[in-house]
């Protein structure tokens, strides 16, 4: 029998969703509406062994429900659990995320106020160092892989928003909190048994949690002077030292595989769209990079912005029902798992008409509701770091557009998979060419999976003069 209720329409077809899951929810949704049940009894995000069963919720006033009711519409459980840490690893990912209440209020504040650009940008000299080093090795006739390029220079950025200038000392410590994400992530994807043994993951979180806290306990006794980068910054909350431990490490996981990733994303669009990159450039060079002026770039922040909607990192969403709760006129029971799509919201024709379409101008208009475009989520759990995120895309792309023209290699697929975000499947391979020398020269054309997703065809001819 059932928990959920009968009212709702069912869609139950794991193998359909697993195979094909945004394919599948697209068709099911123009069939059965915004509500539809996706599996009875069991999970298929959240591995809560109550779960009551899968709703799958469309349209702007359900997401409005659930994402800003925290406390009815709870976070999944924490895979730290059903992986049996111990309880210093358990509290290692425990931070916004899984906090609720006024602890989750009082902390958001605390990490809002961290984390406005404002603070950060004293460290600007250091991130532009940053980059620079991340882009050394990069030779012009070589082929890359765009996502592992994107991934170090991502960490580049992490480590120098985490300990400003004085990097050198962070270097370990950011290699531990490397090494125990990739393991941890491993450990916890879905799919058959892990490669990743149980010790091998409790040793490396060990090995990172006794770090973080001789760390923690180093930038307490420092002079205030001393300190640099947003883990100093942590340190001199009045905070517990789990809680500072456990924000550090989600803040690094935020700041480096959402960055890269969207950074990939973003570049790989624009390997197809040598006009669009050469009006970037122009734009770039135009306007200076310096804080006042950073919003000024127009074109950049219209590319940002419908790169992150067409192809947004967090695809998906999910939430728990805490307790018996009404959605709509639905009386949804405790233990459901509640899937949000953002990735098809952003395809919503009534809001963003020719939606598959990639067409940056757009954004000179569009002004859609935060229920409506969420790439950075929304309501009482939205991304705290959105800010310092899109600042370092935006800082990240001028540097690279600005120096060099990154075109395909050769014509590729390209597929995409979940990997907890939406992610090239495989490695699409570019070069990077000095910018100015590189008019004319022959370059790849995007195909496959990711290719089927987008419409890049319209947009030729779209200049940043035309805005
Ligand atoms: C491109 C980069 C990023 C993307 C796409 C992204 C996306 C998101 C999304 C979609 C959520 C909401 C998740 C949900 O409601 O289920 C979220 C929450 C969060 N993000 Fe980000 N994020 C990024 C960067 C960052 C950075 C740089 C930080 C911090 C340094 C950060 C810290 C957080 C935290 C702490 C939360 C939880 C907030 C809460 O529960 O109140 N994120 N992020």
């Amino acid at each position: 029998v059932s928990a959920l209720p009968a009212a709702i329409l069912r869609a139950c077809d794991d193998r359909s969703f697993l195979a094909e899951p945004l394919e599948f929810l697209e068709r099911t949704r123009s069939r059965l509406g915004d509500l539809f049940v996706l599996r009875e009894a069991a999970p298929l995000f959240s591995r809560d062994p109550d779960c009551a069963g899968v709703v799958v919720v469309f349209g702007a006033d359900r997401l409005r429900t659930v994402l800003s009711d925290i406390e009815a519409f709870g976070m999944p459980v924490s895979a730290a659990h059903r992986l049996t840490l111990p309880a210093n690893l358990v509290n290692l990912n425990r931070s916004l995320h899984s906090m609720r209440g006024q602890d989750h209020a009082s902390h958001r504040r605390i990490l809002a106020r961290l984390l406005t650009p404002g603070e950060l940008w004293q460290q600007e000299a250091s991130l532009c160092a940053a980059l620079e080093r991340s882009v050394d090795g990069w030779r012009p006739d070589k082929a890359m892989g765009l996502l592992e390029a994107m991934r170090s220079l991502a960490e580049g950025l992490a480590c120098s928003l985490s300990f400003g200038a004085q990097q050198r000392t962070g270097d370990r410590l950011l290699a531990q909190l490397q090494a125990y994400f990739l393991l941890r992530r491993e450990a916890s994807s879905p799919g058959p048994a892990s490669p990743v043994s149980h010790a091998e993951l409790v040793a490396a979180g060990e090995a990172l949690d006794r770090s973080l806290r001789s760390y923690v306990r180093a930038c307490r006794h420092a002079p205030s002077s001393a300190r640099a980068g947003l883990f100093a910054l942590l340190a001199g909350e009045a905070m517990t030292e789990d809680e500072i431990v456990a924000h550090r490490n989600v803040a690094y996981i935020s700041s480096t595989e959402p960055i890269a990733v969207s950074l990939t994303w973003i570049l790989l669009l624009l390997t197809q769209l040598p006009a669009l990159r050469a009006d970037l450039r122009r734009e770039i060079r135009q306007i200076s990079a310096a804080a006042v002026n950073f919003d000024r770039r127009r074109l950049l922040d219209h590319v940002v912005n419908e790169a992150l909607r067409l192809l947004p990192p967090n695809a998906f969403m999910v939430r728990t029902t805490t307790r018996a709760t009404s959605l709509a006129g639905v009386q949804l029971p405790a233990g459901s798992e509640v899937v949000l799509c953002p990735f098809l919201v952003h395809r919503d024709e009534a809001v963003f008409p020719r939606a598959r379409s990639f067409l940056p101008l757009r954004w000179a208009r569009a002004n859609p509701s935060p229920f409506e475009y969420l790439p950075f989520g929304a309501g009482g759990h939205s991304c705290v770091g959105r800010a310092v995120a899109l600042r370092l895309i935006k800082l990240a792309l001028s540097h690279l557009l600005e120096r060099f023209d990154i075109a395909l290699a050769d014509d590729q697929a390209v597929d995409w998979r979940l990997h907890i975000l939406f992610l090239p499947r495989n490695e699409p391979l570019v070069y990077a060419r000095p910018a100015d020398a590189a008019i004319g020269l022959e370059a790849g054309e995007l195909k496959g999976p990711v290719a089927d997703l987008i419409d890049l065809g319209k947009t030729a001819g779209l200049t940043a003069e035309s805005i």
